[in-house]
């Protein structure tokens, strides 16, 4: 793990940016958007409740990040007012909604299928908040542009809220699986990710988490770490832990761990691999030496 400070000069670029992020009307997202628009970054928010702040570079777009056209249409605005988008921030996010060890019946007496309200919002909406971006970096050679996650300490936990933990470990394997792809782009296309411990936001409140026993952190903490992940051009499939105020890159350590016990991944073996699938044929393609 590598500990990191972030001072004002890091994170200074970020003057004139474009950026569109969900979730900014509380907590890590308000503190994020705040933050930008001191630094002088344009800021485009969606959220399904309003900002409590208003700013001549700020604007809100009503949207529910689960709702598909709403998504694209938070993109469409940025683009169409400010003719480019240099940041995207996939940040809304709930609580978990799920208890896969209740049972619950329809009027028939049917088990119900659990609550996927968590995963819709968490996961599916944060990769369809991505795809979005990277539809529009791609476009805009020779910028490109770069996506932050915020996923959680809970990504790299056993963290009892099975719902959410199962949707921030999904919100760290989108980065995992998409950083190979982004280093192939003629187009700078980059994607990190956020992984907050406690943080005082409307999910969690202060006097909750005091009560019991464990330490909190401000969201303005957190802000900061989203800003370095935009503002510095180095990063690719970067993870920064927060935690009462201080800050961490822990990717980078833990896949070095992976690494020394099972080796790299080797992308020309995945090339063949891939190409010898899809000759397989359209059925997916069983892979090489494999029975199904
Ligand atoms: N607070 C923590 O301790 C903590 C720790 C790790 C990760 N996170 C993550 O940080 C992110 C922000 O959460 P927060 O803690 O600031 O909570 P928060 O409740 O203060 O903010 C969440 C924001 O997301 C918005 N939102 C929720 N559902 C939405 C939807 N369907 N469409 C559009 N907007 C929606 C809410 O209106 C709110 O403004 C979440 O992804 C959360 O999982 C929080």
């Amino acid at each position: 793990m590598t500990a990191l400070t972030i001072e004002d000069k890091d994170i200074q670029s970020l003057t004139g940016k474009i950026v569109v992020l969900t979730g900014g009307s509380s907590g890590i997202g308000l503190a994020t958007t705040k933050l930008l628009l001191k630094l002088g970054a344009l800021v485009i928010s969606g959220d399904i409740n309003p900002p409590p702040v208003e700013h001549d570079r700020l604007s809100f777009i009503k949207s529910n990040v689960t709702q598909w056209s709403d998504l694209v249409a938070l993109f469409d605005h940025a683009k169409e007012r400010h003719g480019r988008i240099d940041h995207a921030l996939a940040n809304a996010g709930v609580s978990g909604r799920a208890d896969y060890l209740e049972d619950k019946f329809d009027e028939s007496g049917k088990l119900l299928e659990p609550n996927h309200e968590t995963l819709d919002v968490n996961l599916r909406a944060v990769i369809n908040t991505a795809y979005l971006g990277l539809h529009h970096f791609r476009h805009q050679e020779p910028a490109g542009g770069s996506i932050v996650l915020t996923a959680s300490a809970s990504s790299i936990q056993r963290f009892r809220i099975a719902d959410y933990t199962t949707a921030k470990h999904g919100v760290l394997g989108f980065m995992r699986g998409m950083v190979p792809n982004l280093e192939r782009s003629s187009v700078p296309l980059r994607i990190n990710a956020l992984a907050p411990g406690w943080t005082e936001t409307g999910m969690v409140p202060k006097g909750v988490i005091e009560a019991a026993g464990q330490a909190t952190q401000s969201p303005d903490v957190v802000a900061r770490s989203v800003a370095l992940l935009m503002a510095d051009e180095t990063y690719q499939g970067k993870l920064i832990y927060s935690n009462e105020g201080k800050y961490w890159e822990i990717e980078d350590a833990m896949l070095k761990t992976v690494v020394d016990i099972m080796g790299a991944n080797d992308d020309a073996v995945m090339d063949k691999v891939m190409k010898m699938a899809a000759q397989n044929g359209p059925s997916g393609g069983s892979l090489p030496g494999s029975s199904n």
